[in-house]
């Protein structure tokens, strides 16, 4: 097919879907990331956001900004190799690997560019990835671009990973990388189980914590504090665009690894440095989540509120362990259908359809913050049984 009739093929049917009112992507919101926000002039109550923990309105995230916007403007306007490290972008290396339990960290200028460029750098042609086949679609790109051979083990499966751990010639190196907590599901990875295997297979491990810094254990250091494992894997890779309100990324490991990624990610070489003001926001950030523990006790709060609200209302809220609460509801039609009644009512939630989830498997993915009230989210129980009767009872 020509490239022309790709497109206008796909214009056609996105002109379908957005006739029949099914077409819930690219809304514009207002101001986007708080517990309100403003759509058509309409307030609705905000369940589709990542700042778990409320940090990308904090006064003190946004005054670290600006006063970095003052002092060193908005860009550094060259590559990190060259003339684009900072103080800030070292001091904040040196705080998120202290934060992982960790002998160094790179920053990256996005997560997704955090786990292609990590994947690619420490894989070649001889080597193995083995990876969850819920991975973030960062991790299936880095195997596509890496020149290693990947395999793919079933979601959380642990017999069928030591399967393919076994299947692997035992002097091949093998890389075994899975998400700490999973986007669309909210399901947490077995890490103790993953590693046990990779220890016997020689295998070096590498966890995508987007999802977990900042919201699980203890004290939000993630997935790995959750399990009391910090500092037993190899690497530990997260994002600023959850938790800590930003936008960029991060991979923690040893001294070696890390300077290996800073002369060999090509994603982190060729491409332009993180302004400094989203450095000093997410130093601010991670200085909030030691001095207020308080937000991390809010989100568990509202998090078990809304889910076993849901849970009672009769919703399959699958497996999830975290403030992303997947709403089973199976065909695209009716996720879509109550997606937009949601909307209308003053909800904003989020569709997910293939193939950001398998066939008849499609979700609503409902995300939550500490910010959100007991009375927001009474309200939105309220809706959901009012919209969950019309859509899937009637
Ligand atoms: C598990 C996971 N990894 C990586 C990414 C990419 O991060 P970013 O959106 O910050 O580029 C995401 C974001 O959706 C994610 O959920």
């Amino acid at each position: 097919m020509s490239l022309e009739t790709t497109c206008n093929e796909f214009a056609r049917v996105l002109q379908g879907v957005k006739a029949r009112k099914r077409y819930f992507f690219f809304r514009t919101i207002d101001p986007a990331a708080t517990p309100h926000v403003f759509r058509h002039g309409q307030e609705h109550i905000m369940l589709g956001s990542n700042n778990y923990l409320g940090l990308a309105n904090h006064p003190k995230v946004v005054e670290a900004a600006i006063n970095a916007l003052r002092e060193y403007g908005t860009g550094v306007c060259s590559s990190r190799i060259l003339t684009g490290t900072t103080s800030l972008h070292t001091r904040l290396e040196r705080k998120l690997a202290e934060f992982k339990g960790m002998e160094d960290s790179i920053v990256f200028t996005t997560g997704f560019m955090t786990m292609m460029g990590t994947v690619t750098a420490l894989t070649g042609p001889d080597d193995v990835i083995i990876s969850d086949e819920m991975n973030h679609a960062s991790i299936i790109d880095g195997c596509r671009l890496s020149k290693a051979e990947t395999r793919v083990f079933r979601h959380r499966d642990l017999a069928h990973l030591e399967e393919v751990l076994a299947g692997c010639h035992p002097e091949v190196q093998k890389l075994v990388v899975t998400d700490g907590v999973f986007s669309m599901r909210g399901s947490i990875a077995d890490l103790p189980g993953i590693k046990e295997l990779t220890d016997r297979y020689d295998a070096t491990l590498m966890v995508d914590d987007a999802h977990g810094t900042g919201v699980l254990g203890e004290t939000g250091r993630g997935t790995l504090e959750h399990f009391g494992m910090e500092g037993e894997v190899d690497l530990i890779c997260g994002t600023f665009s959850k938790t800590f309100g930003a936008v960029g990324g991060f991979t923690a490991a040893n001294r070696e690894v890390v300077d290996y990624l800073r002369h060999n990610s090509r994603p982190f070489l060729f491409s332009a440095s993180s302004p400094p003001s989203v450095m000093a926001s997410v130093l601010a950030s991670l200085e909030i989540i030691e001095q207020e523990p308080e937000r991390l006790i809010r989100l568990r709060r509202n998090t078990d509120f809304l889910k076993n609200g849901l849970i009672d209302l009769g919703f399959d809220v699958m497996d999830t362990l975290t403030p992303i609460i997947p709403i089973l509801i199976g065909d695209d039609e009716r996720t879509f259908q109550i997606v937009g009644q949601l909307e209308e009512l003053g909800v904003i939630t989020n569709a997910v359809v293939p193939p950001a989830v398998p066939a008849e498997a499609s979700l609503i993915r409902v995300s939550v913050m500490a910010d959100l009230s007991r009375s927001d989210l009474v309200k939105a129980l309220e809706l959901f049984e009012m919209v969950g009767r019309k859509v899937l009872v009637s």
